[in-house]
Order: C-alpha cells, then structure tokens, then sequence
C-alpha cells in the first residue's frame, strides 16, 4: 500500500481518541489577540529571566511577556521587579536597551523618571516654570507608575503574572517541573551568553515540537547518529497533573547500535557510518549522577529548559503575530566549571541554537508545517502517536504531552473563535 492509500484511509477510520487541533489556530488573528489576554496576561506565570542576568543592584534586562514589553530589574535592597516598559505618560518605551545597570528608569520622550519597583519619581515642569504651565494641582505621582507584575523565582529562574488570581508560581509549575527546575539550577550559575532566532510561524508550533519526543529521532539526524538521543532509549514523557507542562528525558546509554539498526531499518535519519572530522564535539563529561543525558522541559505558556549532553540553557517565546515569533535562548554553566568544562559547553552551544547541528531543523519544521496550512479555515492535524490521549508515557513514542498541551489552550483560549 502507497503512503497516499494509507493516509486516505486513515481519514476515513473512525477514531474514537487522538487530537485534531483546526489549523486556523495557527493563522487566525483572532486566537492570537485571544492568547494574548487569556494566556499571557491571564492566570499563567510566564519565564522572563534569569536571576544571574541581572546579579547586581540596579542591573536590569529588557524582554517580553507574549507580545508585551516588561523589564525585569534588581532593586537596592536585592529585590526583583517586573514592570511593564511603556511609560505612563505617553506609552514610550522606557527603556530601550537590553540590558544595563541604572539607580532609576528615565524615558527619552520627557524625561518622566521611575525607580526600579517601576514607581514614578520626577516629571520634569512638574510645577510648571514662572508660574506657567506645569501639571493640574491634584496630579499624584503615585497613581502613575509603571504597570507592576507579580514577581516569583524558582531556582533561580524568574517568573511574572499579570494576573492577580492566579496561584503561587510554584503551585502553577507543579512538584515535577519545581523537582526539574531545582535539578538542573542545582548550583550557582554562569551566564554563557544569548543567541536569538525569529521563526516565521506560530509560537504554538514550537510549543508542540518541544512536546514532542516522537520527531527527534526522526528529524533530528544528528541526534541519531551519533546515538545523543534515539527512541530506543530508556526515557519518559510526563506531564504535571494539569498537563500544562512537559518533562522528556533520555538516557543515551541505555541503548546499543546493533539492536537500534533493527528497529530503525533504512529511516532517513539512521546512519551509524557518518563521522565528523572533528569528533571532539561529542566528548563531553557525565554530569549528573542520575545519568539523564537530555532533558526538554517544556514549561506552559514560554519556557524550555534544557540540557542537552553538556549544554544547559533556557529558550523563551517572544511572540510577534499569529506567524513570527522569536525564540531566546540564554546558555549557562555553573560558578564551579573549570577552564575545560566551559569550553566543552560553549562548543556544544553548536548542537542547538538556529544554526546548531540539532535544533535548527526545529526552526524548519515550524516553518514548513505555517508554510502548509496559510488559508485551511477547516482542516485539521491528527495527533495520536502513543495511544492519542494526554498521558504519561514510560517510552518517548508519544504525542501525549502535546494532547495536553491543547487541552489547556481549548479551556484557555478556545478552538471555535468567531471570525472577525
Ligand atoms: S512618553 Fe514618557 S515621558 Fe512622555
Ligand atoms: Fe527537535
């Protein structure tokens, strides 16, 4: 039977579990605008930052909540803030560098001044000059302050919510990302630098693909090469009890060559025969005790955190529309790497990132599958490998997480928007 026979009789089976996901939730201006309220500035914790990127009093770092420009900041006292950037005076930005060290927050337009909780302290003419001008007699600094966010930390990564409802960051993250995130953050950590990547697609696709262990032996060609991850090996895909998140993990010594072979057969992506010239690149060092060689924790609405052989960084979704968005990933390592750990982790930076040996071809799957679907108003995808339903699975042939994914933006979001 051809690929097309089978396909076409697949459509026609009745199937009683798996997920169709409408791909206008892709396209449609109206989800995006939607996601925007319900998700981002709902009762959701979103990634912002690290701790270590902003270590010092005054030391501040520009980003995104979804589409909506925040800076993060460290008060004198130590304390961590997070303000929406757009002054309360005329919507300029305040700050417009990415990152820096500042006693307080000024805005180019006029000048108002805003300490690092985000407070607004100068408005320049306040009282006019020589008797003229100035602002109304009951204007009050106070009621013009930066927008403020809810500010946690887990592990030393930085959570913000807009919402004032929404339960405490770590409850929302739940025992198995909190259990993940501490083991990764399990000492302090070195900042290693950024690398940055617009995609032309929609954020969801990336949201999938990082719930997704069932793709990355199969498009991912150098993980399956050179043995970093393949599904034979031993690895587990769970979820938190509300499903939002995703934890994948592998354990790369768990499987050998010859048995691999077999279940494989002639995939595209299985050529045990391929050889760098330079192999120095998979010579890393055995880090953890727990022998977990890659992890993906796909932390709900903007967060992966990874560790992939020696790499450790974490990747946030800044969104620019239903089909751009861009994806931030900050590398780090720890305080205590000697001088031959560090360099093993800056070469490693090249499995990932947007040129990287691995995650590049992320970035074209995303764009292939937006590229695809432009206009299907009604079609739909299928997504039912590992038995179609949002559930844990002790192997990595599922797209279960994926399912509980949807799930959450179906109660969050909706799949049936009324066009505009
Ligand atoms: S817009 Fe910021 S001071 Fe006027
Ligand atoms: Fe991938």
């Amino acid at each position: 039977m051809s690929i097309r026979q089978q396909t076409d009789a697949f459509d026609q089976a009745p199937s009683t579990a798996g997920c169709r996901v409408p791909y206008r939730v892709f396209t449609d201006r109206q989800y995006y605008d939607r996601e925007q309220e319900n998700i981002f500035k709902g009762n959701c914790w979103s990634f912002v930052g690290l701790e270590a990127e902003v270590p010092q009093a005054g030391d501040f770092k520009s980003t995104f909540v979804g589409e909506t420009p925040v800076i993060l900041t460290r008060d004198s006292d130590g304390s961590l803030h997070v303000v929406v950037n757009r002054c309360a005076h005329r919507g300029a930005l305040v700050c417009r560098e990415m990152r820096g060290n500042r006693a307080s927050l000024e805005c180019v337009y006029h000048q108002w001044a805003y300490d690092l909780k985000g407070n607004l302290i100068g408005v320049p003419f306040r009282r006019g000059l020589k008797g003229q001008g100035g602002m109304p007699g009951d204007f009050d600094m106070s009621q013009h302050n930066l927008r403020q966010l809810r500010t946690e930390t887990v592990g030393g990564l930085v959570f913000a919510s807009f919402s004032e409802t929404v339960e405490s960051c770590r409850d929302f993250l739940g025992p198995i990302v909190v259990e993940q995130i501490e083991r990764i953050m399990c000492k302090p950590i070195t900042v290693l630098g950024d690398q940055r990547q617009r995609i032309r697609g929609n954020w969801k696709l990336y949201a999938e693909n990082t719930r997704d262990p069932y793709h990355a032996s199969l498009l991912h060609l150098f993980h399956n090469t050179f043995g970093l991850y393949r599904s034979t090996q031993t690895g587990e895909a769970l979820m938190d009890a509300n499903k939002r998140h995703s934890l994948l993990y592998s354990i790369a010594a768990s499987n050998d060559d010859a048995a691999d072979k077999q279940a494989y057969g002639d995939a595209r992506t299985f050529d045990t025969e391929f050889k760098l010239q330079d192999m120095s690149l998979l010579k890393g060092r055995q880090e953890f005790a727990d022998n977990v060689t890659l992890v993906i924790l796909a932390v709900y609405p903007n967060l992966v955190l990874q560790q992939i052989q020696n790499t450790l960084a974490v990747r946030q979704t800044v969104t620019y529309g239903p089909d751009e968005f861009e994806l931030v990933w900050t590398h780090f390592g720890y305080q205590d790497d000697d001088a031959e750990m560090q360099a093993i982790r800056l070469k490693q930076a090249n499995l990932i990132g947007p040129a990287g040996l691995i995650s590049m071809e992320d970035g074209e799957a995303v764009e292939i599958v937006q590229d695809a679907i432009v206009g299907e108003a009604s079609a739909t995808s299928y997504i039912a490998m590992g038995g179609g339903r949002a559930e844990d699975a002790d192997h990595l042939v599922t797209e279960g997480a994926i399912i509980g994914f949807w799930d959450n933006y179906r109660e969050m979001v909706g799949f049936d928007l009324e066009p505009a």
